[in-house]
Formats: structure tokens, sequence, C-alpha cells
């Protein structure tokens, strides 16, 4: 199985506390990966990690034929990973303007941006609330409003923090839809989420956190996620 991306000895301490203390992981292309884990657990920190947006204490990381730190990899990931926060931040903005920003920011002229956009909210079935300001719209349509927006910026790994969480039935059901599409189509995908019977199915992997470490709740699963002795940090 290819992988992705490979994180080797990854560990954060946050205020001399030890949050992640992971000795491997793996993320294998085009597959969907469900992390689980209590609050406080870990699954954010990791998250932010992974996409370059928190500085660990160490890591190595294996990316497109590179061994680097995590440093030399930031602007790849950063990239490349798109980090999707357990609560979207909208601009006071409508629809079309919050999920087209990442493309201006990127360059695209206006017309190819709109065109993109309007493809996107169809994608979504969203077209409905294009003009809409994205700050009024429910929990539900936020984060499917999000998700567009990440979708639209070709990313090469997804990493869902929560996506379904404090929606209504319909509301996750719309969701794991999109999410079904975004793995159709290629996309890799991480989820953290504690509701797991909405994105088991979405699932190829299930892994779980407990005090920084991750271990594989696959039976089948030969590969060993995990294992680093953390007693030099528990003391
Ligand atoms: N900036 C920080 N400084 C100190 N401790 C922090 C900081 N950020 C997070 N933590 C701690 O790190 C631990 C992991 O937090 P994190 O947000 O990653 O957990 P989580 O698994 O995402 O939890 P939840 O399910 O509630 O979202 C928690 O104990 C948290 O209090
Ligand atoms: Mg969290």
């Amino acid at each position: 199985m290819s992988h992705l991306i490979d994180y080797k000895n990854l560990v954060v301490t946050l205020s001399g506390k030890l949050i992640l203390n992971i000795d491997s992981l793996s993320i294998p292309n085009h597959q969907c990966t469900l992390i689980t884990g209590k609050n406080g657990s870990g699954k954010t920190t990791l998250f932010k990690v992974m996409s370059g947006l928190l500085k660990p204490d160490s890591a190595s990381i294996h990316y497109q034929g590179l061994d680097m730190n995590w440093k030399q990899a930031k602007p790849y990931i950063q990239k490349d990973i798109i980090y999707l926060h357990q609560q979207p931040y909208l601009f006071d903005a409508s629809v079309t303007y919050n999920i087209a920003y990442g493309l201006y920011r990127a360059g695209e002229s206006k017309t190819a941006a709109h065109n993109k956009v309007m493809q996107a909210l169809d994608w979504a079935n969203l077209s409905h609330l294009a003009h809409r300001n994205a700050k009024q719209l429910s929990g539900g349509e936020k984060q499917r409003v999000a998700l567009t927006r990440a979708r639209i910026l070709s990313p090469r790994l997804l990493l869902l923090d929560e996506p379904t969480a404090s929606m209504d039935t319909d509301a996750k059901q719309q969701t794991s839809l999109l999410l079904q599409r975004l793995k159709e189509e290629g996309i890799t995908i991480m989820i953290s989420s504690h509701e797991t019977h909405t994105v088991e199915h979405i699932a190829d992997r299930h892994l779980h956190i407990d005090q920084g470490r991750i271990t594989s709740l696959d039976h089948s699963h030969s590969e060993k996620v995990t294992v680093l002795n953390t007693s030099k940090y528990n003391n």
C-alpha cells in the first residue's frame, strides 16, 4: 500500500505536558482514516502538526520521496494538507466569496474563480445558498461551506476535525454524502470523530488515540501504528 505521507517520532509538549508521543503514523493514499479518542486526547493537536500549523518538539516526515524535519516539510504540507477546524471560521460575506477566497489568494482570475465556485456549489448541493451571508448559516450549512472551500483548493490530504459534531440527522447525512464523494474523487482523508457510526462506512481504517499514543483498532491491520515508551515524560 502506498503512503501519502509518513510521520515518525512525533513529539509535542504543551505547557510542559506531553500531549503527543507517536512513534510512527503513515497515511495511506486515497484512503479514509478515522481517528477516535476522548476529549483532550490530542486529535486536534495532531491535525495541527500534520498540516503545518503547530510546530512539534520533534518529527521526521517522509513526503514525496524526501526525508525532512517538520520545518523543512512545512511549506509542502501547508500547501497540500488542509485542516478543517472543528468550528470553521467563515467571513462576514457571501457563501460565494467565502469559497472563492482561497482561489483569489492563489492568484486565480475572477472569472476562473467564479466558474470553479459555481461548480463547487453544485457539487455540494449548496447553490441555493450562494448569495446568503455565511455568518447567518446554520452550523451544518457552515460545515458544508467550509468543506467545499477546502475541496476547491485541491488538497492531497484533508484533515477533518469532528465534521459532523452538533449536527442533526439530516445534516449528518448530507455531510456524510460529501465525504463519500471526496473519497471517490481520490482525496486522502483523515477524520476525527466521536460519532463513529456517522463516518464508519467511509473509513478504511480506524485509529485510536489515548494519552498521546496511537493504536490501530483494525484487527486485520498488519501495520503497527505506534509504540513509544513515554516513561521518560511520565513522572
Ligand atoms: N496551547 C496549549 N497549551 C497547553 N495545553 C494545551 C494547548 N492546546 C491544547 N492543550 C492540551 O492538549 C491536550 C490535547 O488537546 P486537543 O485539543 O488536541 O484534544 P482533542 O482530542 O482534540 O479534544 P476534543 O475531543 O475535545 O476536541 C488537552 O489536554 C489540551 O488541554
Ligand atoms: Mg479537538
